[in-house]
């Protein structure tokens, strides 16, 4: 069997990964304290130790509006970091599974975004992680690139988890309409991926479909299409809670004063996926439903 090395592991999805990637006997898991990508050539020694076969990157920069202030840092934990872990990748004949982000769009489409529609982001944090990509491109032979949206779980810093505190605080919540993507529970993400590993695993010298893939639901919607529904099934858990009360109200991204400028567009189609692995996610009313359902029973 075939051993996995996972970078990010106290991320939404390395946490995920944990769970997903039970069954593989050999799996070593590095959080930014075990390996800082800051000092990205230390993970050397730990490949030449461990010989891992895939190593799946969930770590990131991910402070959308943080990356506008932290340039510096967004980049070498995004791009210059993946320059280095791309080339050992290759050196080594490892398989190299990187996360990025539909927000290497500009939102200028208005169908579904395709693996071959041309990047061209926005924020610092788009920008950071579309170098990543190249850099894993022109580095590497035997890879996945898997841009996902929207990334959900349980008590994380995300988009649920932030609406869910600001209504502790406010009686009226403003969200935006005009942001069109998807959102996906990180759980469902690690599980394709882990899918995804196992049905190449035992023909990776063969394998042919290297390169970048949409993963995503097959529905998209606007945040406030989101916090609408996370209200609906926080009522139906319990009517009485501060979240369930709250008065959501739609609002345009011009009234909402976010440093990084995002696309008003930029839902993933995931159809490659599905054609060439038979992969298939959740949509987003289960992502949100899953996360609620499990934040309500703690
Ligand atoms: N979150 C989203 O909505 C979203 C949307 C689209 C794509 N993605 C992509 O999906 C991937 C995973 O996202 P996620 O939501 O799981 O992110 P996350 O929860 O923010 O996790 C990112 C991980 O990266 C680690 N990290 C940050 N700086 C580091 C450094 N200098 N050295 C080593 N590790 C470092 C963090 O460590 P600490 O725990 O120590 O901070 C954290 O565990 C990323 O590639 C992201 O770009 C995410």
């Amino acid at each position: 069997m075939k051993k996995i090395l996972v970078l990010g592991a106290s991320g939404q999805i390395g946490r995920a990964l944990k769970k997903d990637l039970i069954e593989w006997n050999e799996v070593e898991f590095l959080s930014r304290k075990d390996l800082d990508f800051q000092k990205i050539e230390l993970i050397e020694t730990k490949i030449k130790k461990f010989q891992p076969d895939f190593i799946i990157n969930a770590a990131a920069y991910t402070n959308v509006d943080g990356a506008e202030d932290s340039r510096e840092e967004a980049f070498q934990i995004n791009s210059f970091a993946l320059d280095k872990l791309s080339k050992l990748a290759d050196f080594y004949g490892i398989v190299l599974v990187h996360f990025s982000t539909d927000y290497v769009f500009d939102g200028q489409k208005n169908t579904p975004y395709l693996e071959t529609d041309t990047p061209n982001p926005l924020s610092i944090y788009g920008k950071s992680k579309l170098e990543g990509e190249k850099f894993i491109e022109d580095n590497c032979s035997k890879f996945f690139i898997i841009r996902t949206s929207g990334v959900i779980s349980r008590n994380e810093d995300n988009f649920i988890s932030k609406i869910k505190k600001f209504s502790e605080t406010q009686k009226n919540l403003s969200v935006i309409t005009d942001q069109i993507t998807s959102i996906n529970y990180a759980a469902y993400v690690s599980k394709s991926t882990s899918i995804l590993l196992k049905k190449i695993e035992d023909n990776i010298e063969n394998e042919r479909r290297w390169g970048t893939y949409h993963m995503s639901g097959n529905k998209s919607g606007s945040w406030f299409d989101f916090a609408i529904h996370a209200q609906k099934i926080s009522r139906a858990i319990d009517p009485k809670s501060i979240f369930s009360e709250t008065i959501i109200e739609p609002t345009n991204s011009k009234n909402f004063n976010q440093k990084a400028k995002r696309p008003n567009y930029s839902f993933l189609s995931s159809d490659k996926l599905k054609m060439e692995f038979g992969i298939k996610l959740p949509n987003w009313e289960e992502s949100i439903f899953e996360v609620i359902k499990e934040n309500g029973q703690k």
